[in-house]
């Protein structure tokens, strides 16, 4: 499989069916699948919940919230019908995993979303799956019908008078509406710019009922918490980060890829052993460690475990898992500026601080990096970007603040080369145009 790749000290959990044909049922049901589920069955929800909790299973949508936890706050009773939404969006640039999921074991999150619904009682979930991912919506498509057909969904599942019901519902290519409460809007029909919280998903969700969000890795994860057992997947991580992880890692690596290591995982081993080192024999110089909105770590600061908590500690976000590797001859401030861009670009422009501080952030990094900056600009890019961060109506705000306040702190030296008559010392052909993000 040309877009698989493996190392020895892989744990294979989430993808160990992918490359075996998964997608059909008849080869998922040969790899124990849907055993998870009615194993659940037997269970009752609060045991589900607790199972998962103590998994110490964390989200793996960016915030690493513990999954049972959430699952706990939907109330037992509720005059309105309770949903599961199963978060497919993955847009943050650095992440590709969802992606192979929905490729090699969509089934997985089908399960997923039955046992979640099963925990707190909902009888309707959806699988929202990015716009740009249509080739897998299609495979998703087929496979909640082969679950229809088997009876595995619909009315009375498994024959254990549950009535259970899937849908997916497709994006329209919008970063934006990964958010939770955007998705909410989007799947219902409407403009895809977040709600405000409180109240939260799990009290008031879709169409004013109690909502599970989670992403599609969290409840591929969760048929494997039920069958494995707790203890078992909790003891693949360190304390308080259970599991493994689909780690994506990009950028300057001879290897780049999906891997799936535990979690706490080192990342300095995680790039020069399993991604094979720095490409063409150049030095490294930074790490973003979790998607392009965590603030990167320069080479001296990577010497860490790759769990929620260590990276926190160490000043950046495990985020969604998409570790891209930046070496020695990237300009950091074209760097900065390409992930601003992105994020003006996906910029919702509900609210002030973040519609204008990423048009300013673009425009002044643009200027600065092809030679028209002043020496006032470095700080005034830290400032704007400072200005954003908890200011804003959701956290896309802060996701385009934080990278650029570290990149500002971390490389100003290069901020600084870029003044001294040089437009960029990375070379000419570094220059900026000023071209749309995407060309239709
Ligand atoms: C701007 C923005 C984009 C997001 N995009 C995604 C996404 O593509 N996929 C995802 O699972 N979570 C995304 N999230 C996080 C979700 O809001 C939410 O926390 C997550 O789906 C919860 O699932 P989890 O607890 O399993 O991680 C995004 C958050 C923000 C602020
Ligand atoms: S921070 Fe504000 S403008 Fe930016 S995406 Fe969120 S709601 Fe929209």
């Amino acid at each position: 499989m040309a877009d698989l790749v493996s190392h020895p000290e892989e744990v294979k959990v989430v993808s160990r069916r992918f490359g075996q044909g998964a997608a059909r049922i008849e080869r998922y049901l040969e790899l124990d699948g849907y055993k998870a589920v009615q194993k659940a069955l037997a269970m009752k929800p609060d045991e589900i919940i607790n199972e998962v909790k103590a998994s110490n299973l964390r989200g793996r949508g960016g915030a690493g919230f513990s999954a049972g936890l959430k699952w706990s706050f939907v109330p037992k009773q509720s005059p309105k019908p309770k949903y599961i939404l199963c978060n497919g969006d993955e847009s943050e640039p650095g992440t590709c995993k969802d992606r192979l999921i929905f490729q090699h074991d969509p089934h997985s999150v089908i399960e997923g979303v039955m046992i979640a619904a099963l925990a707190v009682q909902a009888h309707t979930g959806f699988i929202y799956i990015r716009g740009e991912y249509r080739y897998l919506s299609e495979i998703m498509q087929k496979a909640l019908a082969e679950a229809y057909a088997r009876g595995f969904l619909g009315k009375n599942i498994f024959g254990s008078g549950y009535d259970l019901d899937i849908h997916w519902h497709g994006g329209a290519g919008a970063y934006e509406v990964g958010e939770e409460s955007a998705l909410m809007e989007s799947l219902e029909g409407k403009r895809g710019v977040p709600r405000i919280r409180p109240p939260f998903p799990a009290v008031i969700g879709l169409w004013g009922g109690p909502t599970v969000i989670n992403n599609a890795e969290t409840l591929a994860s969760v048929p494997h918490v039920i069958l494995g057992g707790a203890q078992w997947y909790a003891d693949l991580g360190t304390p308080k980060n259970g599991g493994t992880r689909l780690f994506c890692i990009s950028g300057s690596v001879n290897k780049p890829g999906v891997y799936e290591l535990p979690l706490g995982y080192n990342l300095k081993k995680m790039i020069y052993d399993v991604a094979g080192g720095i490409w063409q024999g150049r030095k490294l110089k930074g790490v973003i460690p979790g998607g392009s909105s965590t603030p990167i770590l320069t080479a001296d600061e990577i010497d860490i475990g790759m769990d929620f908590d260590q990276v926190g500690k160490a000043g950046s976000m495990l985020g969604s898992g998409g570790v891209v590797v930046v070496d020695d001859a990237t300009c950091m401030v074209k760097f900065a500026q390409r992930i601003i861009k992105f994020y003006q670009h996906e910029s919702c422009g509900w609210c002030i601080p973040c519609r204008e501080g990423t048009d300013w952030l673009r425009k002044t990094l643009t200027r600065f990096h092809n030679g028209g900056g002043l020496r006032k600009d470095i700080d005034n890019i830290y400032y704007l970007a400072e200005n954003m961060l908890g200011r804003t109506f959701c956290p896309l705000g802060d996701a385009a603040a934080m990278p650029i306040m570290a990149i500002v702190k971390k490389f100003r030296n290069e901020f600084e080369d870029h003044l001294e008559g040089r437009p960029c010392p990375f070379g000419e052909t570094n220059r900026i145009e000023e071209l749309p993000v995407f060309q239709h």
